[in-house]
Order: C-alpha cells, then sequence, then structure tokens
C-alpha cells in the first residue's frame, strides 16, 4: 500500500503533512493508506488521540471518594481517580523515577498509588507523597516530581473526557451538537443518570480504529451484516436501515455523526417499541418515567427512544449500549463494550444487560458479525488495488435541517463525510500545505 509521503501529487505542488492529507481524504472517497500506515497512525496520536478531547469513563465508575479505574486515551494507560475532595482526575501510569507502572489492579479503593520498584508513592491527585530512604537524595523527603496528568479533565453528564492539549476548544464545544444526543440517553433514566456498573468486555479487532468509528453510524450494512440476528430476534431494526425508512443519517459536526431513527419511531407511535418491549413489561419504570416527565412527556421519551450516536473519535452509544474505541496501532483495536443502566430503573437495567449480552457479549450474535467485517475490510485494503475507498453514497441527496446540520438517508454516508471532514482539519490545522 502506498505510504503518506509517496501520495503527493507531482513536482512542484506543496509537499507539506497538511497537503497529504488534503491529497488522502477527499470529498467522495479516502486512500487506503490512511488504515494502514503505521506512520499515519503516529501521525494520529499526535494531531487526534493526544490532543482533542477523548472520552475516558463514566463518574458512576468511580462513584465514592478515593474510588479509581484503569482506563485508557488510545495506547496511555490512563487512571481516573476520585480525590477526597470529590475531584476527577486522569493520571498517567507511569512512576516519576524510573517508569514503572504504579497501578496494577483494575479498580480499586486507595487514597495513594505505590510503585512497586524502589516504593515511590503517590496521592490520587498525582502529587509526590514520599520515597524510602532519603539521604540518597540529600535528606530531602520529597522531589518536584509527580505523576503524569491529563491536562484538562472534562465532564458532561457524567461522562468523563480528557485532553492532552493544555489549550484550544472546550469540552463543551467540541460535543456540540452531540450534548443533546448524550442527554437524549439520560432522560430515560428516572433519576436522571446513567451509570456503568455492569462491567466491560474487550473485543479486540484487527483492525484500524477508523473502520470501527465509521461503521458504527453506518446504516447501509445493517441488512446484510446484521440478517441473522434480525431474523432470529423477529426485530423490525433491519426495516429502520431500508430504502423507505424515513430514519436520517447526520452530521453532527466536529466528526459527531448519528443515525437518527426517531422519524420512524414516532411513525409507529409505540412506546419502548425501540427497546422492543412493552410497557406491561416494564410497568415500574413506566410509572417512574410519567412521575418525571409527566403522561405527555413520558410518552414522547419512550417512543423516541435512545440514540445511535458516534462522539468523535471514540465513544459509540448505541441506544442501550456504550462502546469506547480504543486504538493500538494501525491495524489493532480494542472495543471496550457495557450496557447502559438507568438510574432508579432496576426493571429496565436487567433487560438491558440481557439485551447487551445477546448482542456484544462473547456469544452475542451483533458486535462478532461487525468484527468479521473490520477484519475482512483491514485485510482487503492491504490489498494494492484499488486504491481508494468510495464514501460516496448519497452526496447528491443531502440536505440541511432545521438546525444546519447535513442530514442523508437512512443508509446514506453521511456519517462518514462528517468524520473526514473533521480528522482532515486535525490532522492539518495549522501545518505547512
Ligand atoms: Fe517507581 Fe523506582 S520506578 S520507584
Ligand atoms: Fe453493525
Amino acid at each position: 500500500m502506498t505510504e503518506v509521503t509517496d501520495a503527493v501529487g507531482p513536482a512542484g505542488r506543496p509537499s507539506g503533512p497538511a497537503a497529504r492529507y488534503d491529497e488522502l481524504i477527499q470529498p467522495r472517497r479516502v486512500h487506503g493508506s490512511l488504515y494502514t500506515s503505521p506512520e499515519i497512525f503516529a501521525d494520529e496520536l499526535q494531531q487526534i488521540w493526544y490532543r482533542t478531547w477523548v472520552y475516558v469513563g463514566h463518574v458512576s465508575e468511580i462513584a465514592e471518594p478515593n474510588d479509581y479505574v484503569r482506563k485508557s486515551i488510545g495506547p496511555q494507560d490512563v487512571i481516573m481517580t476520585r480525590t477526597a475532595d470529590g475531584e476527577v482526575h486522569l493520571l498517567l501510569n507511569r512512576c516519576a523515577h524510573r517508569g514503572n507502572l504504579v497501578c496494577e489492579a483494575d479498580a480499586g479503593n486507595s487514597s495513594s498509588f505505590r510503585c512497586p520498584y524502589h516504593g515511590w508513592t503517590y496521592r490520587n491527585n498525582g502529587d509526590m507523597l514520599g520515597y524510602p530512604f532519603h539521604q540518597g537524595y540529600g535528606g530531602r523527603n520529597k522531589l518536584e516530581l509527580g505523576l503524569g496528568r491529563v491536562p484538562r479533565v472534562g465532564v458532561y453528564q457524567g461522562f468523563v473526557f480528557g485532553s492532552f492539549a493544555e489549550d484550544g476548544p472546550t469540552l463543551e464545544q467540541h460535543l456540540g451538537e452531540a450534548k443533546g444526543e448524550i442527554d437524549r440517553l439520560v432522560r430515560l433514566a428516572p433519576e436522571g443518570e446513567i451509570e456503568l456498573s455492569a462491567g466491560f468486555l474487550k473485543h479486540r479487532a484487527r483492525a484500524n480504529w477508523k473502520l470501527l468509528a465509521e461503521n458504527e453510524t453506518d446504516g447501509y450494512h445493517p441488512q446484510f451484516v446484521h440478517a441473522s440476528i434480525f431474523s432470529v430476534a423477529e426485530s423490525g431494526i433491519g426495516a429502520l436501515y431500508g430504502e423507505k425508512s424515513t430514519a436520517v443519517t447526520r452530521a453532527l459536526g466536529n466528526g459527531h455523526s448519528e443515525n437518527d431513527l426517531r422519524p420512524e419511531f414516532r411513525r409507529l407511535g409505540v412506546p419502548l417499541g425501540w427497546f422492543g418491549t412493552t410497557e406491561e413489561k416494564v410497568p415500574n419504570y413506566v410509572k417512574a418515567m410519567r412521575d418525571r416527565h409527566g403522561d405527555s412527556g413520558a410518552e414522547e421519551v419512550l417512543i423516541e427512544g435512545a440514540p445511535h450516536v458516534m462522539i468523535f473519535p471514540n465513544l459509540f452509544i448505541a441506544e442501550i449500549q456504550l462502546f469506547a474505541i480504543q486504538p493500538l496501532a494501525a491495524d489493532l483495536t480494542v472495543q471496550h463494550v457495557t450496557a447502559v443502566q438507568f438510574k432508579g430503573a432496576p426493571e429496565m437495567n436487567k433487560r438491558m444487560l440481557q439485551q447487551c449480552v445477546g448482542s456484544v457479549g462473547p456469544a452475542g450474535m451483533l458486535l462478532a458479525d461487525d468484527t468479521e467485517m473490520y477484519e475482512r475490510n483491514q485485510a482487503g485494503v492491504a490489498e494494492l488495488r484499488p486504491e481508494w475507498l468510495d464514501v460516496r453514497r448519497g452526496v447528491d441527496r443531502e440536505e440541511i435541517d432545521e438546525r444546519g446540520l447535513t442530514i442523508g438517508g437512512a443508509t446514506d454516508e453521511t456519517g462518514m463525510r462528517g468524520f473526514w471532514s473533521h480528522y482532515k482539519h486535525l490532522m492539518t490545522e495549522g501545518r505547512v500545505r
């Protein structure tokens, strides 16, 4: 496959890094090397993963003072902690002495971390606490050293994001129109909060992270890749992604995208139809929702259901499941998956957990099919010809909605084009052409 350095135009044309991405990312097609080149992957870490806002975890995972959980930002091992004062910190798992990992457990409760190598200790806000045998450091019992920190931490509706850039757009600016989709998920919880308490599964895919991100709101594939689960589960979901569907694909800006299925659910008008259940089966949940939103408000919320949204670059909310994408190499990605749980909704939570296991569990019928496609895709893009991947589906029938956002049909590649437009912006911003 052509490397990025070979992809520039003839002599005399600009050949800086920005010009390369201008060439590789075009309105209707993207170059295959974007998925295979280790050089581009290294560049993405600097320009995207170690710069923009990246989803890390949820506050419910560190509910109590001194709770911590190990998370990641791309290949970086990040400890998400809550200090005794309630503050959330994102620390890098690297001792300031000789670089050993200071945190071994996946989660726990501790106000400090002790490095196993020479016993240096750190508070859970990253500050140094001390080390053994002071005389070797001139008798001083502290050095001006501590754990590395992710400089900016932002929380929206309990979702914790980190940015390695000291300055830049705020989290709210980055989320932009995607905030409303998170709000839409949270309002389905009778107590107005979600919890991530079900534990995570990790799915490793021998594929580039962008194949996963693009697929999350690709409404073209479900009828084919997921035909088996739709037929076994007698699900109406497949029809939502058909040529006649009134659902839309929307580019939300900043690389975020969604499959907005609400037009279909409103047309059908069945509360909880999006979840494949009925009000009679979860009476306490429905009552709690009526108490919170009023009868007509609850009706609307229960008909419209949960969002199907990809938040750039790594958070995918698939109605009642949450995925965090972690890139490890140009051809290796881990998808961390859990069931969303609604605070105050035990009836629903049990069902959401069951659905999650059935669709994205180890023997689940949904993600296994997607993962097969990711890996086949990665194997295919390594072939030499044709060099490009086509992303033009629906480009000539896009419209601008009342919010000024670009929308396409249910099966159109509008979300992918929005992803690539923002990707190109981040990869070229402030660089020479
Ligand atoms: Fe951590 Fe030496 S590497 S104490
Ligand atoms: Fe899929």
